[in-house]
């Protein structure tokens, strides 16, 4: 673990080695101070010598402004170095994190991701800075001052080591015993920022269905719980104080009654025993801060280990060594393909699938809701990888390609899609950063986007809010369509993505494909057998197995589910053309495939 995270100080370790340099001379400094006092008092004072005591009184003032130097310039080293670290760790998790696969992502949740990437982190850059600091300070200080007051009375100091014993045995109790805490609270972080990231990213479809009094309880009870376990790492840690205090306290009660019997038989001077206290209040100081770092350290240790977590995660999408950095076309084959989402043989969410698809086909895929729909075409640009079998693009098996050369020639519109905060062209350059404006207005035409954006006042420069709020659902659907068409790529896939569009425009979009990227393979998902029915081949899902392909008229002569779900949704549409003879309603109230199975549709 702290091999991983040393690597992260990279270009702050001089500054890293900078801050303990200054704590040494710092705590050298200052131990002179008490030495000095004692001259001045015993040799100065005590023979009447004025001149001497200005002297001493002089330079102990030179060492006093000295040591404050080193202190001040410790602390800035220690914040620099400390918050230095702190941005690399997180500029190396978050980079890791963009080299995950879904898989991977779906291992760590998003809030958890969030929680490591920002309190974490935080802790251990304390910590970090902590060690600098305190770590440095209190054993020096501590060695240093048992040193001195070892040479002022030898017999007197045996006092600090009983001290030393029992405080050891203190701290070493309390430490195994807060940990446990200390680990509990983080996992009760990640509950509660789960519980306001899910809602707050959620918030219109909590507001619709008034969910406001069920969502502050999720809340509450998770920040409840978070605040039990803290009260109890802090109920262990506030026994600390008096322990230390009364350590403190009995020191100096032993050695007031031992020392003033010393000087009564003159063993020892006032002077002495002055910088004899002083060296007790140092090492009793240090010694509580020592307690504190190791408090501070097994917190630390927690948000470390869900660190290294994510930076030792190995992205199970790695490139081959020499990979392919060509697509030849947009041929498709599915060869004997099995797929889990938890890799388990046994449970498979895909079983022994073959298909065939030839470039610049255009292929429906039906299904009900869990069939499968978006797992099978998750597999062609390698959102996940097959668990046994193989996905090949123009004959080569997609893991044999280079990522990125592969995911910019199959283009997927996925099903959850989302759009940024940013202007719409800035949007759909997220397709080809480099597209001109030309390029942007014909991709939108095929998109059937370019209408209602011309209506905009501010048209492709129009400002879209985060996530796509202030568009429709089908303009949002219409604008990721044309973010997808900006690849040109040679696969071009639809999950369910003109499922909010009217049926009218949903037609265009399939007209425009048909005569401007012919060359271009397009699978896509829908509900709607009308969506789907002009396609070269239409494959009907059930269960994670094809249940039948086909055209059109070959499934509803041979496929029972596609004869059942196309006629049901004639069924529906007719009567509705009949009540209302617009082709609006014919959306609304059409007939999906969910609800003929008994499925529930869900919110999109
Ligand atoms: N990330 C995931 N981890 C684990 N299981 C998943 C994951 N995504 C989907 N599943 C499961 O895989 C199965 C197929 O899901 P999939 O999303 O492919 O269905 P679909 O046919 O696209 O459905 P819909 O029409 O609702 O989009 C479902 O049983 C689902 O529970
Ligand atoms: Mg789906």
């Amino acid at each position: 673990m702290l091999n991983t995270l040393k690597a992260y100080v990279g270009e702050y370790k001089k500054t890293a080695i900078a801050a303990p340099i200054f704590i040494i001379f710092e705590v050298i400094l200052e131990m002179i101070i008490p030495l000095l006092m004692s001259e001045i008092i015993d040799n100065g004072l005590g023979t009447g010598n004025i001149n001497y005591v200005v002297k001493i009184g002089i330079i102990m003032l030179l060492v006093s402004f000295a040591s404050l130097f080193c202190g001040a310039m410790a602390a800035r080293q220690a914040a620099i170095a400390s918050a230095g670290f702190a941005k690399n760790v997180r500029a190396g998790m978050y980079n890791h994190i963009q080299e995950f696969s879904f898989s991977n992502i779906d291992h760590f949740s998003t809030a958890g991701l969030v929680t490591r990437l920002t309190t974490d982190v935080t802790n251990v850059q304390m910590a970090f800075q902590m060690i600098m600091r305190m770590f440095t300070r209190a054993p020096i200080t501590l060695i240093t001052a048992m040193f001195m007051a070892f040479m002022i009375n030898s017999e007197l100091s045996a006092v600090f080591l009983v001290a030393l014993v029992f405080l050891g045995f203190v701290i070493a109790f309390l430490m195994t015993r807060v940990g446990p805490y200390f680990r509990a609270m983080f996992d009760q972080y990640d509950a509660l920022n789960a519980s306001v990231q899910e809602n707050l990213t959620g918030i219109r479809v909590v507001k619709a269905y008034v969910r406001e009094d069920y969502e502050t309880k999720k809340f509450k009870k998770a920040s409840e719980a978070l605040c039990r376990f803290a009260i109890r790492a802090e109920k262990l840690m506030v026994s600390m104080m008096p322990t230390m205090q009364f350590t403190v306290y009995a020191c100096i009660i032993a050695i007031s009654w031992l020392g003033a019997q010393m000087i009564v038989v003159g063993d020892m001077k006032t002077g002495q025993m002055m910088s004899l206290f002083t060296y007790t209040m140092n090492i009793l100081i240090s010694l509580m801060m020592i307690a504190m770092v190791a408090v501070m350290l097994s917190m630390a240790k927690s948000s470390a280990e869900r660190i290294c977590e994510v930076l030792n995660e190995t992205s199970n999408l790695t490139d081959k060594d020499e990979p392919v950095m060509n697509v030849e076309n947009g041929d498709i084959s599915f060869e004997d393909v099995c797929f889990s989402y938890h890799g388990d043989p046994e449970n498979l969410h895909l079983s022994h699938i073959d298909l065939n698809i030839r470039s610049g086909e255009t292929v429906g895929i039906l299904g009900g809701t869990g069939s499968a729909k978006s797992t099978l075409v998750q597999l062609i640009p390698r959102l996940y990888d097959v668990t046994s079998g193989s996905v090949k693009i123009a004959g080569i098996d997609v893991r044999d390609y280079d990522i990125e050369t592969l995911r910019n020639e199959v283009s997927m519109v996925l099903q959850k899609n989302v759009l940024f905060s940013g202007t719409i062209k800035e949007n759909l350059r997220w397709g080809d950063k480099n597209a001109t404006d030309e390029d942007i207005v014909r991709v939108c035409r095929l998109a059937c986007a370019d209408e209602f954006i011309e209506r905009f006042p501010d048209k492709y420069d129009t400002w879209i809010e985060q996530g796509g709020s202030n568009v429709s659902g089908g303009q949002k659907q219409r604008l990721c369509i044309a973010r997808a068409l900006l690849k040109k790529p040679k696969i071009l896939i639809l999950d369910d993505s003109t499922s909010a569009v009217d049926t009218h425009t949903d037609a265009m979009i399939r007209k425009a494909f048909r005569e401007e990227i012919p060359d271009t393979t397009k699978i896509i998902i829908a509900q709607r057998v009308s969506s789907v029915q002009d396609s070269d081949k239409i494959v009907v899902l059930n269960d994670g197995k094809i249940d039948g392909i086909g055209t059109h008229e070959e499934l509803l002569k041979t496929n029972a589910i596609y004869r059942e779900v196309y006629e049901s949704q004639q069924k529906h549409s007719s009567d509705d053309t009949e009540s209302e003879n617009t082709s609006e309603s014919l959306e609304e109230t059409e007939t999906s495939v969910e609800s003929v199975k008994g499925g529930e549709t869900d919110e999109r």
